[in-house]
């Protein structure tokens, strides 16, 4: 049996999840993998009650890690991208290989890593880094590496579906929600990115990546955030049929790709709609296989650290075979990836839920739907709630057949100078996707 010896840097809700894991597997880790795998040094500022490391090294210094010649496989799980960025380029410069789930620094700086790591032979695999447990990035990097891939959409953040869903479902405070999101472990210790769409956004690039063969590009998609999901837009989309979800999506027109992630009103017909709380869903279409849809827990500290030890057994394997990690990190070889340009928003065609306060008089929705007709909009369905007692005014609920982006910012623009208009017209994307 050949041996492969582990060093974790970070002991936060993923490291001490690992930790977990081996300690109570490591006999079975040790035969699926045919291999000696080994947890042999922990790195961590300070010890977590959560795990029981004293059975391992301990090191305050995480890059005592780096530096111990014992190790050949260094995780780094401790996020940002700074200090991940040196720490990962230092243990593939020692000929170190490296599992992460940092989906920021694979986004922002994967292309130098992993021509770091192709030149210096060594692996980097990043499982955990999209949607926690599943085992996405395996399925598009090898089960459809006989597919061309169309497109890829889904539910990539957990924390994000964890709030909405709460919002939606139990008429919970955004605030209320998200303080226990970062209680159970789901969000990131600055939540900033999982509430702008940035965590979202990272993780798409990496997915768009496997899917498309196109280098990392941390800032390709176009991105919105939940911020701007009220309790209001909620309500008004369950009246309609809808539920709202934080998707990603990323699909390839041509030679061209759109590349988005933002809330979606989606019918609650369709399975993805259904998928509640810190479950992410994938669906992927290739022209062979079809559709396929992977759900699962998409955060927190086992579902993520069982696809870091995933990824640790996969190479425990393939290393009792070869000194080298034959399967790329994205696919193909990184001299190999293609840029493919991006569809720029305004040209993206889709139909869209827009909020309006309006006053309540005749003539309002004539000079409304007369605005968007002028920009070749045509309205599908139009709700209209009483107005409040005393109140002068009416909220108003269009739903619009597919436009370009780029017609409805005119439109609205044009709505938005209308003085029987209070405040800003609120959007939200529509998408269908097909019966489930
Ligand atoms: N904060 C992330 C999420 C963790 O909620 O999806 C998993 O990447």
């Amino acid at each position: 049996m050949s041996s492969l010896k582990i060093g974790i840097c970070g002991l936060g809700t993923v490291g001490s999840g690992v930790v977990n894991i081996f300690n109570a597997h490591h006999g079975l880790i040790q035969q699926r993998c045919n291999n000696d795998l080994e947890l042999l040094h922990v790195g961590a500022r300070r010890d977590n009650s959560d795990c029981d490391t004293s059975d391992y090294r301990v090191s305050r210094d995480i890059f005592e890690v780096v530096r111990d010649p014992e190790v050949d496989v260094v995780v780094e799980l401790i996020g940002g991208t700074t200090v991940a960025r040196d720490l990962v380029t230092q243990a593939i410069e020692a000929g170190k290989h490296v599992v992460t789930a940092n989906k920021a620094l694979i986004a922002e700086f994967g292309n130098e890593l992993i021509a770091l790591a192709e030149r210096a032979q060594v692996a980097l695999r990043f499982e955990a880094a999209v949607a926690g447990g599943i085992p996405i990035i395996k399925v598009l990097r090898e089960s459809l590496a006989a597919n061309v891939v169309s497109g890829v959409a889904g539910i990539i953040n957990g924390t994000g579906n964890f709030i909405l869903t709460e919002m939606a479902h139990e008429g919970r405070s955004f605030e209320d929600v998200l303080a226990e999101a970062q209680a159970l472990g789901y969000a990131e210790a600055d939540p900033t990115f999982d509430i702008d769409g940035t965590d979202a956004a990272h993780k798409l690039v990496i997915l768009a990546s496997l899917a498309f063969g196109i280098p990392l590009d941390a800032n390709a998609a176009v991105t919105e955030g939940i911020d701007t999901v009220t309790p209001e837009d909620l309500d008004f989309a369950k009246e309609l049929g809808f539920s709202v979800k934080h998707l990603g999506i990323a699909r390839r027109s041509g030679d061209a790709l759109d590349l988005r992630v933002h809330p979606t009103l989606i019918p609650i017909n369709r399975q993805i709609a259904r998928v509640d709380g810190v479950l992410n869903a994938i669906m992927v279409e290739a022209d062979s296989v079809g559709e396929i849809v992977l759900t699962g827990p998409g955060a927190g500290s086992l579902p993520t650290a069982s696809s870091v030890c995933g990824d640790l057994m996969d190479l425990g394997r393939v290393l009792n075979h070869s000194l080298v990690d034959p399967t790329p990190t994205l696919g193909v070889p990184s001299d190999q990836l293609q840029t493919l340009p991006l569809i720029p928003r305004h040209e993206v065609a889709g139909v869209w839920y827009l909020r309006l306060v309006v006053e309540d008089r005749p003539g309002v929705m004539a000079e409304i739907s007369g605005l968007l007709s002028a920009r070749g909009i045509s309205i599908e369905q139009l709700v209209q709630r009483p107005p409040a007692e005393g109140s002068s005014h009416v909220t108003v609920v269009i739903l619009t057949d597919a436009v370009m982006c780029g017609h409805l910012d005119s439109a609205i623009l044009d709505i938005e100078t209308l003085p029987a208009l209070s405040g800003s017209v609120v959007r939200l994307r529509v998408e269908s996707f097909k019966e489930a």
